[in-house]
């Protein structure tokens, strides 16, 4: 009866150990620890063993079905706790779930872009007030009350001397104002005009940038540009400077690259032309430079200002500015 005991418990921990799902663990209650189970039965031979073993193999008969009833709720245990049901519902070959991670608008991408590149000109950063007076919008810039320019700019106004800048070309004026030559600046920030269309949204954002030293000619803004535009689209691509007319530039010109789609055959963006306008730009008028206080014949400058929006359509191809604003992770996640 030792030897059955003995082989019993064994048994019975070799079945425990193999068992990994809670349905299997009832079945092993059964069959082991039940009424009818295999202990009990092995138990009610006791009668038939000789009296005076009785007492002992009694005793080593409710120990080891006490050991193997412990086992069986130690694993019972781990069953429910999900140790290891939960290593079995895993499936390593899953991919990962991905953590996605925010980044910079295409817009904010090429803005930075733009002044790195003339950061490397020389170029200093600067940034303003998106509410300006009119003073600083249109005045110091030479353009007076009542002035036909200041129709073009379809402006925000906030009270009638404050409004929302709608160039960031009064920085010229802060600046000049500011400081003493020789300054070398851009001026990066948000514009504001009441229009709206599939070229035009009410925000949008400018770069200025501005020269003033002795001697300054238009040979030094177009070397900056020029300079500026091969290494902003990576590609030497010919350059225009068409005449144009600004009040706070004179001369003034439009600057035109050739077509970044066709390379100036001509086709449907470039409108058949073969050119696409980037940039305004000019010497400084020196209306302008009196203003601030500076002497023209001591002093003259250039200037320019170039829409962001306007360079990152070109430079990816997009003919819809409202896309950028749109918030559509789908078109944004592009760049
Ligand atoms: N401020 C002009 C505009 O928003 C752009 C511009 C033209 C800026 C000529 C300049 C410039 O500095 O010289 O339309």
């Amino acid at each position: 009866m030792e030897n059955e005991l003995q082989r019993l418990k064994k048994e019975a921990e070799e079945a425990l150990h193999a068992i990994s799902e809670r349905a299997h663990l009832e079945e092993f209650r059964v069959k082991f620890l039940g009424r009818k189970g295999l202990f009990s039965r092995t138990m009610k031979q006791l009668g038939q063993v000789a009296k005076e073993e009785r007492p002992r193999l009694g005793q080593l008969a409710n120990a080891i079905k006490k050991e193997v009833d412990e086992l069986f709720h130690e694993k019972k245990e781990v069953i429910s706790t999900g140790s290891n049901t939960a290593a079995q519902d895993l499936d390593l070959s899953l991919p990962g779930r991905t953590l996605s991670c925010g980044k910079l608008h295409p817009i904010t991408q090429v803005m930075e872009e733009i002044c790195s590149v003339f950061e490397g000109m020389g170029f200093a950063v600067a940034e303003g007030p998106d509410v300006e007076t009119d003073h600083y919008n249109f005045e110091a810039l030479n353009i007076p009350k009542h002035h036909p320019a200041r129709d073009m700019h379809d402006t925000f106004y906030v009270s009638e001397s404050i409004l929302l800048r709608t160039h960031t070309s009064p920085m010229q004026a802060r600046i000049m104002e500011d400081k003493e030559p020789p300054l070398r600046y851009i001026a990066p920030g948000k514009v504001y005009r009441c229009d709206s269309d599939i070229t035009h949204t009410p925000m949008f954002h400018q770069v200025e940038g501005f020269l003033v030293d002795r001697d300054v000619s238009f040979a030094d803004l177009k070397g900056v540009l020029t300079s500026f535009t091969h290494r902003m689209f990576k590609k030497d691509l010919p350059l225009r400077f068409r005449p144009s007319f600004f009040p706070f530039t004179e001369p003034s010109a439009e600057v035109d690259i050739a077509c970044v789609i066709c390379g100036g055959s001509g086709c449907r963006v470039c409108k058949r032309t073969g050119w696409l306008e980037i940039l305004g730009s000019g010497l400084i008028d020196p209306e302008v430079l009196k203003m601030v206080g500076y002497d023209p014949d001591e002093y003259s400058g250039f200037a320019f200002g170039l829409g962001v929006e306007r360079i990152a359509m070109l430079k990816y191809g997009i003919d819809d500015i409202r896309l950028y604003y749109e918030n559509d992770l789908r078109f944004l996640n592009q760049f």
